[in-house]
């Protein structure tokens, strides 16, 4: 999950003073960020060193990732006259990010995870100019101009399929979808307003033969929508895994879902917590382990080390 590196003595001395969209300029440090934990920790997949704005960025659309905040946009997204200013980036433009991948992919002996935004999610941050807790003026425009709202969405579809078609394209084994803020919405909106652009995306992943992995935060309520062309849904901690075994069927894989907070406990709670939610799944194929969010900064690395073990351990049991 997101900023798996954060607590990491070795990443603190590669990035050093670069900000992250000057750290995602350097296909060479991406590489060696999103080794880091895979080297230390002998985790069964790496995620890519990327942001959902770096394709935004990178288009020119004025952002800026302020650590401890989150993406900052110049200047938001306010109506039709900003459509112009949204397109796929070019190959130009995602230069940087097939270098890092093609790298990787040379290096890694596990599958490398790819990337992007789903729709919805970027609208958010565009259209609020940053990190928002309510998504006030998100929801005005989507209700207030549906019109508006399905052509930024689309636009923002084929921002995240371009982003994704390039890191598949350099040997990217799965693509992970992230509609963060997606449960902030009621399932009604979710089917008119969000669902659409977002199953242009999987629908496109699809194509390609590579499995995509479905994530939300606060989904309990989306989950069977958000299953609509994915082949793995991504849950947080507040969504009972056995629940959402039984609702998505055995056809559906499940990634999840420790709090992460709940890593930050002694190591006995932690270890109560994690083979709780292994039982959980009980046994069933198709479930990734993983945190139900992103790795807080603050996370000692010797916890996720015996977590990562735990899980093996388990995996390795189970399999008999
Ligand atoms: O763990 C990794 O190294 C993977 C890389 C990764 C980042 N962002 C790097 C990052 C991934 C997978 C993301 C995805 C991302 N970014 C999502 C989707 C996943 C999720 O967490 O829900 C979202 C919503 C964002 C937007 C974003 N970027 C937020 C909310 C923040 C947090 C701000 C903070 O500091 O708490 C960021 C900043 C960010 N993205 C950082 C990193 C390493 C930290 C800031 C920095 O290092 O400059």
């Amino acid at each position: 999950m997101r900023q798996a590196g954060r607590s990491l003595p070795e990443y603190h001395r590669a990035r050093g003073e670069l900000s992250l969209l000057e750290a995602v300029a350097r296909p060479e440090l991406v590489a060696e960020l999103t080794l880091q934990p895979v080297r230390r920790y002998g985790v069964d997949a790496a995620v890519l060193f990327s942001d959902i704005v770096v394709p935004l960025a990178a288009i020119g659309f004025g952002v800026d990732i302020v650590a401890g905040t989150g993406p900052v946009i110049e200047r938001p997204f306010a109506g039709r006259a900003d459509l112009g200013r949204l397109r796929p980036p070019d190959s130009e433009e995602l230069a940087h990010l097939s270098a890092a991948v093609g790298l990787l992919v040379a290096e890694l002996d596990v599958p490398l995870i790819g990337f992007a935004g789903a729709p919805f999610t970027l609208a958010s941050y565009l259209i609020e100019g940053g990190p928002s807790r309510h998504h006030p003026r998100t929801k005005a425009l989507m209700l207030g101009d549906e019109a508006l709202w399905l052509d930024l969405t689309e636009r923002l579809a084929e921002i995240a399929i371009a982003s994704l078609h390039a890191q598949v394209a350099a040997g990217a084994s799965a693509v992970q979808l992230f509609d963060s803020w997606a449960g902030c919405l009621s399932p009604a909106h979710y089917r008119r307003y969000a669902a659409l652009a977002s199953r242009r995306v999987l629908a496109a992943v699809a194509e390609w033969g590579v499995p995509a992995i479905h994530f939300g935060v606060g989904t309990g309520a989306l989950l069977e929508d958000m299953a609509v062309g994915a082949d793995v849904v991504g849950i947080d901690w507040r969504v009972p895994l056995g629940e959402a075994r039984a609702r998505l069927g055995a056809e559906v894989a499940v990634q999840g879902n420790l709090d992460p907070a709940a890593c930050l406990a002694p190591w006995e709670a932690v270890s109560a917590e994690a083979r709780a939610v292994l039982a959980a799944n009980a046994g069933r194929p198709g479930h990734i382990f993983n945190l139900g969010h992103g790795v807080l900064p603050q996370t000692d690395p010797a916890v996720l080390q015996r977590l990562v073990d735990l899980t093996h351990r388990h995996g390795r049991t189970a399999d008999r």
